[in-house]
């Protein structure tokens, strides 16, 4: 600290120089042994340079208690991420192990409220031990007024919550309100019970990390949508989000100069899918030769992978991709993918990001387990999301649309603005094999070779039904296109739809299937 005249002004740099301290030397030090930043070196790390402006750093929980932390275990304010503003927060584990007074949720409260009041988006960083148990009721009704202000602001300005220590009980509510989770391998955990309790409830032996931990959330549960392998990854992993995002609902997504021509066809693409139907390929690879050259960032790219969702840009303009994959379960779509896929879509379209999607799927997963656990109430998410959506709605088939799972996924019976398929799609009510069994059943019973006579119905079905044509000639389709076109084409088509204002019939809100 350098001497200053007036002692007034040395009192101000004094405190502030106290509060920097957090809780001191030796816990710092511990909090490093761990592989892990402080509150204020995260800080640094995510915002520009000499950008950050601290809110209340003298914050006590108990001005009058001389023990009392400033700032009380939480770093709370504003600055620049790429030159554009950002609220910030980051618990200070070295404080009362960066637990939740009625105080320090109060100073994230505050933050999340004028992040959704000044259209800017919000990113926390978390390391908590959770309510600051002396506190008792307090810290409940801090963590109350928060998740209400999570609430309140979902839809209006993004929410990030970036995962660096642990995150238990109740607390782990506030970053299921947002709408990504970050999670830093090995360091950090979110479970509402902990290994003890599930122990004594249900005799599971599990540490932190096998219950809760970032590999668990990213690839079982599907609670966190990304990884860092460390915790410089996690920031640099939020830098990148955040440069897909407008800063609110009602701003558009940042443009970046595009450096990949807009007229770029790729011949690949035109012998992508197999001849065979069930030789899979993989959607990926379509992804990312149609989207502007390393742009697809990946959404739950560890979890639910029959399915892929995730943003890109196409001609510098922010969109999200939805897909499915048929790598993995020929890309059937299951709970888990519904549920991916619906809150993706809901995603895109708060934030005015328009919607391609790539369907392929041969249907909805058969299985007890799937029936059992609800995939009605799942896969109707798939329907409300995209009907709900007003952004652009662009739609390719690029091989399977059958039955329900060529329904939900944007078709234009749900409003696609533009509805598209390549030459290997095939739309039909259910897939040749299936149908020929239930239309010929008598037939083949009768046939001397039933075998034969399958495979001419089957070849039969599939020239007649398992081709984009039928539903092109109904208008179904607004068009079959070349594969490798498929680029230039979706770029031409958001030119004009970009703009585009659709109304949905008033309602104070809908009553989706969850
Ligand atoms: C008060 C706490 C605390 C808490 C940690 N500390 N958690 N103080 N309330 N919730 C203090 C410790 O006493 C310790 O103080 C310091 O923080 C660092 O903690 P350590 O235990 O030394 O750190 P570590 O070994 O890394 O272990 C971290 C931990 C552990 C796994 C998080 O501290 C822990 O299990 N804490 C309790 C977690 C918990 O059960 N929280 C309540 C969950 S219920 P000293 O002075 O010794 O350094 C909940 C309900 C929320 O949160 C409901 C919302 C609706």
């Amino acid at each position: 600290m350098s001497k200053v005249q007036d002692p007034r002004l040395e009192k101000l740099l004094a405190m502030r120089e106290q509060a920097a301290q957090g809780g001191g030397a030796a816990r710092i030090e511990k909090q490093h042994a761990k592989g892990k930043m402080t509150a204020r070196e995260r800080l640094d790390k995510l915002l520009d340079a000499g950008t950050f402006q601290e809110l209340q750093p003298f914050t006590k929980v108990n001005p009058d208690d001389p023990k009392a932390y400033a700032g009380d275990g939480v770093v709370t304010g504003y600055g620049m991420v790429d030159g554009r503003p950002v609220f910030v927060y980051a618990q200070d584990f070295t404080v009362v192990g960066g637990s939740v007074s009625l105080t320090h949720a109060r100073k994230i409260a505050q933050v999340v409220e004028m992040a959704m009041r000044n259209g800017t988006p919000v990113v926390g960083m978390l390391d908590s031990g959770g309510a600051r148990i002396q506190e008792g009721i307090l810290a409940l009704q801090g963590y109350g007024e928060l998740f209400r202000q999570n609430a309140l602001a979902s839809g209006v300005v993004p929410q990030i919550s970036v995962m660096m220590g642990p995150c238990a009980g109740g607390a782990a509510y506030s970053p299921a309100l947002t709408d990504f989770i970050i999670m830093t391998d090995q360091t950090s955990m979110m479970f509402i019970t902990g290994p003890d309790v599930v122990k004594s409830v249900t005799g599971e032996q599990v540490d932190h990390q096998g219950l809760g931990g970032a590999q668990v959330h990213t690839t079982l549960s599907g609670v966190a949508h990304f990884m860092g392998r460390s915790e410089d990854e996690s920031i640099a992993l939020t830098k990148r989000l955040l440069s897909y995002l407008p800063s609110n609902n009602v701003e558009s997504p940042p443009y970046v100069e595009p450096t990949d021509d807009p007229q770029r066809a790729d011949a690949k693409l035109n012998t992508i899918v197999p001849e065979d139907p069930n030789t899979p390929y993989d959607m990926r690879e379509v992804i990312l030769s149609v989207v502007d050259l390393g742009s697809f960032f990946e959404v739950h790219a560890g979890w639910a992978q029959n399915a892929i969702v995730g943003l890109a840009r196409l001609d510098g303009h922010s969109v999200g991709i939805v897909a499915q994959q048929p790598m993995m379960m020929a890309g059937a779509l299951d709970i888990n993918a519904s549920d991916k896929i619906a809150r993706f879509v809901r995603f895109c379209d708060a934030f005015n990001l328009p919607v391609i999607t790539f369907a392929d799927s041969p249907g909805f997963l058969p299985g007890v387990g799937q029936e059992h656990s609800g995939i009605i109430r799942h896969g109707a998410k798939i329907i409300y999301a995209y009907v709900e959506a007003t952004v652009p709605k662009i739609s390719v088939v690029t091989r399977k649309g059958y039955g329900g799972a060529y329904i939900v996924m944007s078709s234009k019976s749900l409003g696609a603005d533009l509805h598209l398929a390549w030459p290997s799609a095939e739309l039909a009510v259910m897939g040749p094999d299936g149908a020929v069994n239930i239309l010929n059943r008598r037939d083949l019973a009768a046939a001397e070779d039933p075998k034969s006579l399958h495979d001419r119905l089957v070849a039969e079905y599939r020239e007649k039904y398992a081709n984009p044509y039928r539903a092109a000639e109904y208008g179904i389709l607004d068009n079959v296109i070349e594969p490798a076109q498929t680029r230039p084409v979706l770029i031409a088509a958001l030119r004009v739809l970009r703009e585009q204002v659709r109304n949905v019939p008033p309602k104070k809100h809908g009553v989706m299937p969850v």
